[in-house]
């Protein structure tokens, strides 16, 4: 069961001001919090994917875009669009990383795209932070092309290791 206190960090604006505050260094503690596992992680969403040539790929609740860089690496022609609602994360990502990913505003539980456009929709860590994630998933399902690709990377916490927080 969720807590007040949860339910009220994922308040959209609060949500928006903390990656606002902590996006110029994101990218550097992402790789420090994962011991650098994300990369690994990043290049097996993107396979699973399975993004063809010239595909159109989303990349949801973006970020900096590296799950967005990562499949142009694997897919140089592909389409990519970055999509998130915290501008300060996607200027980061716009002046780090690759020029031809079209970058986008957008509420993930209310997408701007047209139903049955794209061959894939990726997110990574976005679902944690989405208020409503049924609804999210139903926006992601709707803009998908038939036998499209809807790829979620996330971690949970662990139910009993030494891992855990008490
Ligand atoms: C933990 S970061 C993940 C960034 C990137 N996907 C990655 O893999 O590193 C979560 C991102 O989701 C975005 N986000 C959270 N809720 C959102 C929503 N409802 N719509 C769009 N973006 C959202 C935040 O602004 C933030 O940039």
């Amino acid at each position: 069961m969720k807590t007040d206190k949860q339910e009220q960090q994922k308040h959209p604006q609060n949500v928006r001001a903390m990656f606002g505050r902590i996006a110029p260094n994101y990218d550097r503690m992402n790789r420090i919090m994962t011991l650098a596992q994300d990369l690994r992680w990043r290049r097996e969403v993107i396979r699973r994917a399975a993004l063809p040539e010239r595909g159109r790929l989303l990349d949801l609740g973006a970020g900096t875009g590296d799950l967005a860089m990562e499949a142009l690496r694997q897919v140089p022609t592909a389409q990519v669009l970055a999509a998130d609602f915290t501008l300060p994360m996607m200027t980061v990502g716009r002046k780090n990383k690759p020029a031809t990913i079209r970058w986008c505003a957008a509420d993930a539980l209310n997408l701007p795209f047209a139903s049955q456009s794209l061959d894939a929709v990726v997110s990574g860590f976005l679902l944690r932070n989405v208020v409503d994630v049924e609804r999210s998933l139903s926006e992601q399902y709707r803009v998908l092309k038939m036998g499209g690709r809807l790829v979620c990377l996330d971690t949970t916490q662990p139910c009993q290791t030494f891992f855990r927080q008490r």
